[in-house]
C-alpha cells in the first residue's frame, strides 16, 4: 500500500444508479483498484448541500456502499468510507476556503445550474461545494480521480486551489488528474438529453431483463432511419454508444456495419445489445441481493474505511499545520 500512488473520488448517495453513472466513473474506480491505492468517499456532506430528507440519508448512504461493493469496489484492497466520518475532510476545505477567491467559485457551472433550479435555496455549501470536493481528494495526496466529464470544471479547479497553496505555503499536495471513462457520455433513451434520473430516460443498474427490454426497445435511435430498409449511420445513434460499452469489438464492427448497409433493422441490433448489458449486470444484481441481506458487513466496511481513510489523512494534516504555522498546538 505504501508504495502505491493513490485514488480518490466521491460518491453522492442519491439514489438508484443508472448506467451512465456505471460508464462514467464507477467502471475506472473498479479498475484503478490494481494498480493503486484507492479511497471511495461517500459523499454525505455534499449531499447536504441541497435539501434533503434526514430520516433517508442513512439508508441512502447503505444503498450506495452496497451498489458500489455490488459492482466491484473491493474492500479487501480499497478504502469505502463515509466523507462526514473523517473530519480532516471539512477541516482542510476550511484552510482551503481562505486560499479561494469567491469569483473562482463564481465561475462554476454547477454552482450557476443549480442556483438556478433552486432560487430559494443558494446556500454557502452550494457555493463552497468545489473547494470540499478538493479536500476531499487532497486530503489523501491522491493523484487521480475517476469522475464523470460533468466533474471536469470542478477537478480543474481543485489543481487551481493546489498550485496556490503550494505556492503560498510551501509544496504539500500533487496536482491531482481526472480520469474520464473510455466510453462518450451515454445520453437518455431519448437519445437527445444526458441520461439523468431527473428526467426519468435512465437504464437502471438493478433493472430486470424485461424492464430493461422495454426501454431499450423503445429507446430512440438514429431518428433519419425511418424504415428498416433505410441505412442507418452508427455515429448519429445513442444505441451505438452503449454498444460500445457494453459489447465486444466484433460485435460493435458487426452492428456497424449492418446498420449502415441495412442489412440489420434497429430491433436486431437492440436484441444483441440487451444480451451484453444484462450480461454484464446481471451478476452486480445477484452481489447486490446478497449484501442487501447482510447489512451488517456493510456498516463493518464503512466503519474500517473510516480508520483506513483517518490514518492517512491524519498525515497529511500534520503537513499543512506545520506550513501554516500551527503544528505546535497539534
Ligand atoms: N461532485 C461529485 C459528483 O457530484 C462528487 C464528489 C465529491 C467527488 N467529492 C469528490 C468526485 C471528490 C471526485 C472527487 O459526482
Amino acid at each position: 500500500m505504501a508504495d502505491k500512488k493513490r485514488v480518490f473520488s466521491g460518491i453522492q448517495p442519491s439514489g438508484r444508479l443508472h448506467i451512465g453513472n456505471y460508464v462514467g466513473a464507477m467502471r475506472n474506480m473498479i479498475s484503478l483498484q490494481e494498480d493503486y491505492y484507492c479511497i471511495y468517499g461517500i459523499v454525505d456532506y455534499h449531499a447536504m448541500t441541497v435539501r434533503f430528507d434526514p430520516k433517508e440519508m442513512e439508508k441512502s448512504i447503505v444503498d450506495c456502499a452496497v451498489d458500489y461493493m455490488a459492482a466491484g469496489i473491493d474492500p479487501e484492497r480499497s478504502v469505502l468510507m463515509v466523507q462526514s466520518t473523517v473530519s480532516e475532510h471539512s477541516e482542510l476545505a476550511w484552510i482551503l476556503n481562505t486560499i479561494t477567491p469567491i469569483s473562482w467559485l463564481l465561475r462554476v457551472p454547477t454552482f450557476k445550474e443549480k442556483r438556478q433550479q433552486n432560487p430559494d435555496n443558494v446556500n454557502m455549501g452550494l457555493l463552497d461545494y468545489p473547494v470540499l470536493m478538493a479536500a476531499d481528494i487532497i486530503v489523501y495526496k491522491a493523484e487521480v480521480v475517476p469522475v464523470g466529464d460533468d466533474q471536469l470544471p470542478h477537478l480543474e479547479l481543485t489543481r487551481e486551489i493546489v498550485r496556490r497553496f503550494n505556492s503560498a505555503f510551501g509544496h504539500v499536495f500533487p496536482e491531482p488528474e481526472a480520469k474520464l471513462g473510455e466510453v462518450a457520455r451515454i445520453l437518455g433513451l431519448d437519445g437527445v438529453s444526458k441520461m439523468s434520473k431527473s428526467l426519468d430516460n435512465c437504464i437502471y443498474l438493478d433493472e430486470s431483463k424485461d424492464e430493461m427490454w422495454k426501454k431499450l426497445s423503445t429507446a430512440v435511435t438514429d431518428v433519419r432511419r425511418k424504415r428498416r430498409t433505410d441505412p442507418g449511420k452508427p455515429e448519429d445513434c445513442n444505441l451505438f454508444t452503449m454498444h460500445k460499452a457494453f459489447s465486444k469489438k466484433e460485435e460493435v464492427d458487426y452492428c456497424a456495419r449492418e446498420c449502415s448497409t441495412a442489412g440489420i433493422g434497429c430491433l436486431d441490433c437492440k436484441k444483441i445489445l440487451l444480451e451484453n448489458m444484462y450480461g454484464e449486470l446481471e451478476p452486480i444484481q445477484k452481489k447486490q441481493r446478497e449484501l442487501r441481506s447482510d447489512k451488517e458487513y456493510v456498516y463493518d466496511v464503512l466503519k474500517q474505511g473510516q480508520r483506513k481513510a483517518k490514518d492517512i489523512a491524519i498525515k497529511t494534516m500534520d503537513d499543512v499545520y506545520g506550513k501554516i504555522g500551527i503544528s505546535s498546538f497539534h
